[in-house]
């Protein structure tokens, strides 16, 4: 499938129209300012990943891709093996942005890829493929996206109810998404959800960016706090759960947004069936369990007083603020990718969709 520049010129993350930036929609300004951010230099791509302007495990994926070929055009050698140690000493630095979506240095060592295997030809031509690399993981996630919301729409039906956590929609990736992808889909084709966005504390993905894009898009969406998951569940308002992921472990577990392993949970409590919903770029083979799966602990001030007017904890109280969890693949049904929905046991059926 042909992508336009347009399609791509549509997305939160993409090349400016000269091809020497990468432009980012601010997520952090959402719902209240739509700003976009120029980013040019090493610092100013880890910073927005760091303080989640760019956010969401494959978004953050394709700015590092755009990022590396940015940084590329900029590098004023044109000796090989400086080229190669200056774009590694890039790739690492962005890497350590955020530890835990896999398809940060996915991405990363996907461009780096090139720069490696292409040490017979010269720096410029070099340049070029990874300009044509950097496009082909936006392009593909499009893809992925379209594949994965399908399959997600084939597990559930008109008027049903759907409860998700965190972001996983176009911001969070190109088009469509991946959790929201199927709502998003099912109402181009006339088919209506219910859905549930949770808050999700402590950044509010889901109020501030999915309940924003799902109103946009002229979902039937209803914002809940985190804690009011279960009530709804136990109303009989959820017929599925769709969330997405960061990192899916080779035996299933997976790591998403910090409360995803408690809505989990709760849906087998209630018999609801659990899904996550992620592209081939988030199973990490190399990652036998959820326990490998590194959690990115984040600034006590998000708990404390960030979104406050004035702080709604006493300064300095202790805080424990990872931003993920790891949900046991015990609890969940399937996982939905683009290539095809994958059911237990996960570690022999994840296996087979590399084949
Ligand atoms: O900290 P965030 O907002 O980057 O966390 C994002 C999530 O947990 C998403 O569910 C995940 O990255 C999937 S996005 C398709």
């Amino acid at each position: 499938m042909v992508i336009t520049k347009e399609e791509r010129m549509g997305c939160s993350v993409h090349l400016s129209g000269d091809e020497k930036s990468v432009i980012i929609l601010d997520q952090t300004q959402l719902p209240n300012r739509q700003v976009y951010l120029t980013l040019e230099t090493a610092e100013e791509i880890y910073d927005a990943i760091k303080v989640l302007a760019v956010r969401g495990a494959p978004a953050i994926g394709i700015c590092a891709g755009y990022g590396m070929y940015v940084l590329a055009l900029k590098k004023q050698t044109e000796d090989y093996a400086a080229f190669r140690k200056e774009m590694h000493e890039d790739g690492e630095y962005l890497i350590s942005s955020r530890p835990t979506a896999v398809n940060l240095s996915w991405a990363v060592k996907r461009m780096l890829g090139v720069v490696d295997g292409n040490g017979d030809k010269t720096v410029p031509e070099i340049v070029s493929l990874l300009h044509d690399e950097c496009y082909a993981i936006q392009d593909e996630d499009i893809e992925m996206c379209r594949r994965i919301s399908e399959y997600g729409l084939s597990l559930v039906k008109d008027g049903d109810g759907i409860l998700t956590h965190c972001n996983a929609g176009p911001l969070a990736t190109s088009r469509y998404g991946t959790a929201i992808g199927p709502m998003l889909l099912g109402k181009e084709k006339g088919i209506e959800f219910h859905v549930f966005a949770d808050e999700t504390r402590p950044l509010l993905q889901g109020a501030r960016l999915t309940s924003y894009e799902l109103q946009k898009a002229g979902v039937d969406v209803t914002l809940i706090c985190d804690n009011m998951a279960s009530l709804v569940m136990k109303n009989g308002w959820v017929q599925a759960c769709f969330v997405g992921c960061d990192r899916i472990a080779a035996n299933g577990d997976f790591a998403n947004k910090i409360g995803t392993s408690g809505v989990a949970i709760l849906a087998k409590h209630y018999g609801i069936p659990f899904y996550t919903l992620g592209p081939t770029s988030t199973i990490d083979m190399s990652c036998p369990t959820g326990a490998d799966i590194k959690i990115e602990q984040r600034n006590p001030d998000e708990i404390r007083e960030m979104w406050y007017r004035e702080p709604m904890a006493p300064a300095d109280v202790k805080c424990y603020n990872p931003a993920f969890d790891v949900t046991d693949h015990e609890l969940l049904t399937a996982i939905v990718t683009d290539r095809g929905i994958v059911y237990p046991p996960f570690e022999e059926n994840l296996k087979k969709i590399f084949e």
